[in-house]
C-alpha cells in the first residue's frame, strides 16, 4: 500500500516502541512502508524532538486537528488509558483505521462504546496486546490447536514487577484512578487476560481480590507531561487512588480453572510475566524474560525419558521468526510489536480483520471489570456475554 500514512498520539515509552515498529517492518516483511507523517504529543518543543528523534515527517500538539485530516490513514493511540475512548472514536468517525493500547479503556462502558464505533466504521481495529506476537506465544497457540495438550485443566499466570515498591516513588499517573483506571489490573492483569482468553478460551467467571499497600505518595515534580518521573525532596503528597496488588481466580466455560496474580510490589521482579498450561497431554510454559522459549514436557514421551524441554522458538517454520535472523540469533521485546504493526498492516492491505479488535478489546474489559466488582463486593462474580 504505497502512500498509506500513519498519526501516533504519545511521545513516551509507547509513542517510541510503536515508532520504532513502524519504522523496522518493512525492512524484514514483505509489506510497504508505512508513511510516518505525524507524532502528536502535548508539548510542542518535547513532540517536535521526540518526532525527529523516532522518523516521523512532522508534529502536532493538537490531535483533533490531525485526525481530521484526509492525508492520514490510521491513528495508532499510545497515551494513558483515560483519553482512549475519545481519541479512537474520533479516528473511526474520521473513517481512519485504529490501533490503541491496552487496556482498550478505562472502563466496560467506554469499552463498549468503542467496539460499537468500531463496528459502525468498519475499518481494522487493534488492540495492542503484543505478546500474543511473540513467536513463542503463537507457537504455543498452535500447538494448543493442534490438540497437543489434549483437554486443558489450569491456567496459571503471574506479571510481577517491583517499580514502586519505595514509598518515595512519586504518584505518577499510573497511581491514579482517573487517569489509569486501576492499577496493576488494568495494566498487567489486562495482559495475562487477553492471553488467557488467546490459548485457552472465554473466561465463564472470576473471584478478584486487591490490595493498596502504600496509600500515601510525594507529588512529582512538575505536572506537565505525564511519566514515571521523579520527586522533589520534601514534595507535598498526594493519594494513591488505584490497587497496588491485584488477583483473580477463573473458570473458563470450557471447565479450565484460572489464576492471575499482578503486583508492583515484587521485590527483584522487573517484568516477571509467566504463564503456564496444564493439560491431559502435557505442560507448556512461557516467561517474557526468556521469550524466545516455551518449556513443554509431554506424557506421551516414554516413562523414562519424561522431563521439561525448551523448544527454542527462532526457526523459520516458527510463526513470525522466519522472517528475522538464523535460528539461535534472538529476537526481543520490541519484535512483538513489529509484528502487531505487521498484522494490522496486511489486514489493512487484505481487508481482513486484525486480532485482538476492538470487540476482543472489550471482552478482555469485561473480564477485568468483573474480577474488580468481585474484589469490592468479596462475590464471585459472572463475565457478562
Ligand atoms: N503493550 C505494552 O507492553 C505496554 C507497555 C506500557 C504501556 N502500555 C500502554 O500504553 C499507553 C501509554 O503508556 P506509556 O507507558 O507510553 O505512557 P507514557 O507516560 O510513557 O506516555 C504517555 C504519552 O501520552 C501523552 N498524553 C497523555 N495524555 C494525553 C492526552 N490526553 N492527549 C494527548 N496525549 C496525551 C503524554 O504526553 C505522553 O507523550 C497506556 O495505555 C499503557 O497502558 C502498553
Amino acid at each position: 500500500m504505497p502512500g498509506f500514512r500513519v498519526a501516533l498520539l504519545g511521545t513516551q515509552f509507547m509513542g517510541r516502541v510503536h515508532s520504532h515498529a513502524f519504522r523496522t517492518v518493512a525492512s524484514f516483511f514483505p509489506v510497504d512502508p508505512p508513511e510516518m507523517a505525524v507524532l502528536c504529543g502535548q508539548d510542542a518543543q518535547r513532540t517536535a524532538a521526540q518526532a525527529a528523534k523516532f522518523g516521523w515527517e512532522e508534529a502536532s500538539t493538537d490531535w483533533r486537528e490531525v485526525i481530521a485530516r484526509k492525508d492520514i490513514d490510521l491513528v495508532d493511540v499510545c497515551t494513558p488509558g483515560d483519553s482512549h475512548a475519545e481519541i479512537a472514536i474520533a479516528a473511526l468517525k474520521a473513517g481512519k483505521h485504529v490501533i490503541c493500547e491496552k487496556p482498550l479503556a478505562n472502563t466496560v462502558a467506554q469499552a463498549k462504546q468503542m467496539a460499537a464505533a468500531a463496528k459502525k466504521a468498519g475499518t481494522v481495529t487493534l488492540t495492542a496486546y503484543n505478546y500474543r506476537r511473540a513467536p513463542a506465544v503463537a507457537h504455543a497457540k498452535r500447538m494448543i490447536e493442534r490438540g497437543d495438550l489434549g483437554r486443558i485443566y489450569h491456567f496459571r499466570a503471574r506479571y510481577l514487577q517491583d517499580w514502586i515498591l519505595d514509598p518515595n516513588f512519586p504518584l505518577v499517573w499510573r497511581l491514579r484512578k482517573e487517569v489509569a483506571g486501576s492499577g496493576p489490573h488494568g495494566d498487567l492483569n489486562a495482559h495475562i487476560t487477553d492471553m488467557a482468553r488467546y490459548l485457552v478460551g472465554e473466561i465463564a467467571e472470576v473471584c478478584g481480590m486487591t490490595k493498596t499497600f502504600i496509600r500515601k505518595r510525594p507529588l512529582p515534580a512538575g505536572e506537565g507531561e505525564l511519566g514515571r518521573r521523579g520527586s522533589k525532596k520534601g514534595a507535598a503528597m498526594g493519594e494513591v487512588t488505584v490497587e497496588d496488588a491485584s488477583l483473580f481466580l477463573a473458570r473458563f466455560e470450557n471447565g479450565a480453572l484460572g489464576s492471575f496474580e499482578a503486583t508492583r510490589f515484587a521485590a527483584g521482579r522487573k517484568n516477571h510475566h509467566t504463564w503456564e498450561i496444564n493439560g491431559e497431554k502435557g505442560t507448556l510454559c512461557w516467561d517474557l524474560e526468556r521469550l524466545n522459549e516455551l518449556q513443554w514436557y509431554s506424557t506421551e514421551d516414554a516413562p523414562t525419558e519424561r522431563g521439561f524441554r525448551t523448544i527454542l522458538c527462532t526457526e523459520a517454520g516458527h510463526p513470525y521468526a522466519g522472517a528475522w535472523w538464523p535460528a539461535g540469533h534472538m529476537l526481543g521485546y520490541e519484535h512483538t510489536f513489529t509484528h502487531e504493526i505487521l498484522d494490522v498492516v496486511t489486514a489493512i492491505a487484505k481487508g481482513t480483520k486484525a486480532q485482538p479488535d476492538f470487540e476482543d478489546g472489550l471482552r478482555t474489559q469485561q473480564v477485568l471489570e468483573a474480577a474488580m466488582r468481585s474484589a469490592e463486593t468479596k462475590k464471585w462474580i459472572s463475565v457478562p456475554r
